[in-house]
């Protein structure tokens, strides 16, 4: 595969490959980890050419410079504490959460005047070295809520307190002790200490939905507050990070980083859109509209790209064909392959549900993390530490994509129909690495960037250097353990591929793992793609990763959004749903059917004929196309003038 012109052009030159990597962190800090971006701008400058983004948000953190407030923690859903820890009743819940303060030193007072216990609690004190301790209140920050007692204690960013509730009450190793579970009362997420996670739990929903209503339904003016996804005491998402400097930024994270806790609060709106998981909102019970953006706020002003929402596929159709509608982007997803064989991600049969991390060649502790969240067997930081595991998970992908095992499906056809027909195609953003749309002729190469890379080279994480594909593929076969037990010739054991440039053992494809940065062509391309967009249609997706899911805000406000999925995606970047709907269309349904229909209606299914006598389509695709042919032509044939 071609190195995409615009990463060509920003190695061309050191200056232009610095240039380069800093805008790229640029967008990282601040929409991804939702810093200011004055802040962002300011701790490069500081801090120098450096590639680890992680060097940065420390410093960031530790300078008081901001909150970090980025990265995507998917929740745990099967938390074994939660039914020994969560003993509040709804009654026990703060009135105003949103004006509660952390008790942490009126109970100190209260435990020294009854000359108990301090010793944990002092050490922490006096490690606060903040003067407004003397007044023996913590300052205005972020409050957690326990769900044992009802503590009101304040974030990591305050004074720390919450975690030492947490480890006051822990007696040993016993797992009864210990108050870990904690509600933010800024955004309501649940936090596990024990666990180390965001948790979600059915028993937890009654008391988050009461949260939820006493934080927005008693503000005299409710503020639209975006969830944060990164935990005040969330090391786990930090050292996945860094490589290697998480003491330091660990040992500050009492300090007082508060100042500006009000500014921030009121900035909030106007804070890059973090990411929060849709079950995550589903499951609390989060009035979607508290995530929308504040776009509906203007809308009696803004003049859309169409004159009616469209209500049926055929009204998109008639707008797409309408002089209304000259630029249209699409964002892609897993789905768009699925009906050429290759599973999605996060559906009941996708990776993530179906991998077994007991299969996997990992140690004790990466395969807990992995049960955790499967996203970490495909993290950076993990393949670098251990590649097996990422290995393993693709080696049916990696095989398949040489042997060129699957076929475009008419999603596919779709979009390269959409350019040759209209010339209307800005842009496709995949986040595929299946190169699937490769097979699409008629569809020119700058028309899409493959935003989470590819499956056809390969590289080493850790020089950079591309590998031989040929070669790195024979050594998958050889080297890596069949998960599946198919294939007879794979080995029982698997050993890492070795980059010969480096000699480190990180030899991947080229795809983008978890904490690490798109391609160059996504920051470069996306700022004047989405200027001009009447039309972004977002196909079989779960909008659950950024920043690649920013496609969808990005965009003029006055665009049509046309989702085709399987289920409603997106509420939390502000996507609506039936009559709260002014500028989406919900399409629901598997993207190769819908996306017919729209063909059909577009009178394009005769462009589509040579792909059966040439057998191009995958059988599923194939079937429904001959289907709908069938169909059209007994109607013709009954309505000849028609
Ligand atoms: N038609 C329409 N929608 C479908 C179809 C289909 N045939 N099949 C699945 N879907 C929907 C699912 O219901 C889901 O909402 O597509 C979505 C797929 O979501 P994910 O599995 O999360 O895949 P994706 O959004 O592409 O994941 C984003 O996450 O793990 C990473 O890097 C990986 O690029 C991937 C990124």
């Amino acid at each position: 595969m071609d190195v995409p012109p615009a990463a060509a052009a920003a190695s061309s030159s050191n200056d232009d490959a610095s240039q380069a990597r800093r805008l790229v962190m640029l967008e990282q800090l601040t929409s991804g980890y939702g810093f200011d971006t004055e802040a962002a701008e300011k701790a490069l400058d500081e801090v120098g050419p450096t590639s680890e983004v992680s060097v940065v948000v420390n410093y960031i953190l530790e300078n008081g410079m901001g909150k970090d407030r980025g990265g995507s923690v998917v929740p745990k859903t099967d938390c074994p504490h939660v039914n020994d820890h969560v003993k509040v009743t709804t009654e026990k819940l703060p009135d105003h959460p949103q004006h509660a303060l952390c008790s942490f030193f009126a109970q100190e007072d209260q435990d020294m005047d009854d000359n108990n216990n301090k010793d944990r609690i002092g050490r922490l004190k006096s490690d606060t070295d903040d003067p407004d301790d003397n007044g023996k209140s913590c300052p205005a920050g972020e409050n957690w809520f326990c769900m044992e007692c009802g503590a009101i204690r304040c974030s990591r960013y305050v004074n720390g307190h919450c975690l030492a509730h947490y480890q006051e009450t822990e007696k040993g190793e016993e797992s009864t002790t210990g108050h870990c579970i904690a509600a933010s009362l800024v955004d309501l997420s649940v936090w596990c200490y024990k666990c180390e996670a965001y948790v979600q739990d059915p028993l937890l929903d009654p008391l988050i939905q009461r949260l939820e209503q006493l934080k927005f339904q008693e503000a005299s003016e409710p503020k639209k507050k975006k969830p944060r996804q990164s935990h005040p005491n969330d090391e786990r998402y930090r050292v996945a990070q860094s490589s290697g400097d998480e003491t330091t930024s660990n040992n500050n994270n009492d300090s007082n980083d508060n100042d500006d806790d009000d500014d921030e609060e009121d900035n909030d709106s106007d804070a890059s859109p973090t990411i929060i998981d849709i079950a995550t909102a589903v499951a609390r019970g989060i009035p979607i509209g508290l995530f929308q953006s504040s776009e509906n706020e203007e809308e009696e002003e803004l003049q859309y790209s169409f004159d009616k929402l469209p209500k049926s596929v055929e009204d998109v159709a008639k707008f797409i064909q309408s002089d209304k509608c000259r630029n249209i982007v699409i964002l892609a997803g897993a789905g768009m392959s699925v009906a050429a064989g290759i599973p999605d991600f996060r559906s009941a049969n996708g990776l993530y549900a179906t991998m077994n991390p007991d299969l996997l060649s990992a140690d004790p502790v990466e395969r807990e993390a992995i049960r955790m969240d499967p996203t970490v067997a495909l993290e950076q930081g993990m393949f670098l530490q251990n590649p097996l595991p990422c290995l393993e998970l693709n080696r049916e992908f990696i095989l398949g994509t040489r042997n060129q095992k699957w076929k475009a499906t008419l999603a596919h056809r779709f979009v390269e129909l959409l350019h040759a027909k209209t010339g209307k195609l800005v842009r496709l953003y995949t986040q595929n690495i299946d190169g699937l749309e490769d097979q699409c002729t008629q569809l020119p190469r700058d028309k899409v960037i493959a935003v989470h890379g590819s499956m056809d080279r390969a590289e080493c994480a850790h020089c950079g250097q591309e590998s031989d594909y040929g070669q790195f593929c024979d050594r998958v076969r050889d080297q890596i353990k069949d998960l599946s037990g198919n294939d007879e010739q794979a080995p029982q054991e698997s050993t890492p591929i070795t980059c010969t440039t480096c000699g480190s053992r990180a030899v991947k494809p080229a795809i983008v793992l978890f904490r690490s940065s798109l391609p160059m062509t996504f920051f470069e391309n996306v700022p004047r793609d989405v200027l001009d967009v009447d039309l972004l249609i977002v196909i079989g997706t779960s909008l659950r990763v950024a920043p690649a899911n920013s496609l969808v805000w990005r965009i003029p406000k006055t665009a049509l959004r046309l989702l085709v999925n399987r289920e409603p995606v997106g509420w939390h970047l502000g996507v609506a749903y039936g009559p709260d709907s002014k500028r989406d269309v919900f399409a629901q349904g598997n993207c190769d059917f819908v996306l017919l229909d729209l063909m059909a209606h577009l009178g394009w299914l005769d462009d589509l004929r040579p792909l059966l006598d040439e057998q191009k389509l995958p059988d599923a695709c194939a079937a429904l196309l001959r289907n709908r042919l069938g169909k059209e032509d007994e109607s013709s044939s009954a309505n000849p003038s028609s």
